[in-house]
C-alpha cells in the first residue's frame, strides 16, 4: 500500500462495513446460517461473512428485501441467478443476514 492509499482509505466506513475484523455475533447452529452455508453466496461472502470474492455481509444497512432482490438480480459486479433454493429459505437467509451487525 502506498502511502497516499492509507491517506485517502476510508477508515471508518472500512471497518462500519466491517471489512476490518470486529466481533460479529452470529450463530452457526441457526436456521440461517445453515442455509447460507448450504448456499453459494458463502463462496464469494466468507464463511464469518468476512468477503473474499464478494464484500462482507456485516453492517450491509439492507433490508431483508433488498437483499432478496440482489440474490435474484445481482447487484455491480455480483452475477444475478445467485440464488437456487426456495423463495422460504432465501426470506429466513434474507431476514439473517439483515440482522448482522458487528458491536
Ligand atoms: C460469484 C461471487 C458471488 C456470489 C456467489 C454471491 N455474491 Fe453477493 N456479491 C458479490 C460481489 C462481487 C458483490 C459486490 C457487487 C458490487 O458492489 O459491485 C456482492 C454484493 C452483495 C450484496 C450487497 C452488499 C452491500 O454491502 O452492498 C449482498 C446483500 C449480497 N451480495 C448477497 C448475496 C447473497 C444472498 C448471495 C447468495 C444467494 C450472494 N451474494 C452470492 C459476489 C457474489
Amino acid at each position: 500500500m502506498t502511502y497516499e492509499s492509507v491517506v485517502n482509505h476510508d477508515w471508518e466506513k472500512a471497518k462500519a462495513q466491517g471489512a476490518i475484523r470486529e466481533e460479529v455475533q452470529f450463530d452457526p447452529d441457526s436456521e440461517g446460517y445453515q442455509i447460507y452455508a448450504g448456499s453459494s453466496c458463502i463462496s464469494c461472502h466468507g464463511g464469518e461473512f468476512e468477503g473474499g470474492l464478494g464484500p462482507t455481509l456485516v453492517n450491509t444497512g439492507l433490508t431483508a428485501d433488498e437483499i432478496i432482490d440482489i440474490a435474484h438480480n445481482g447487484i455491480g459486479t455480483m452475477p444475478a441467478n445467485q440464488w437456487t433454493g426456495s423463495e422460504e429459505d432465501l426470506q429466513v437467509l434474507a431476514e439473517f443476514l439483515e440482522s448482522l451487525k458487528s458491536e
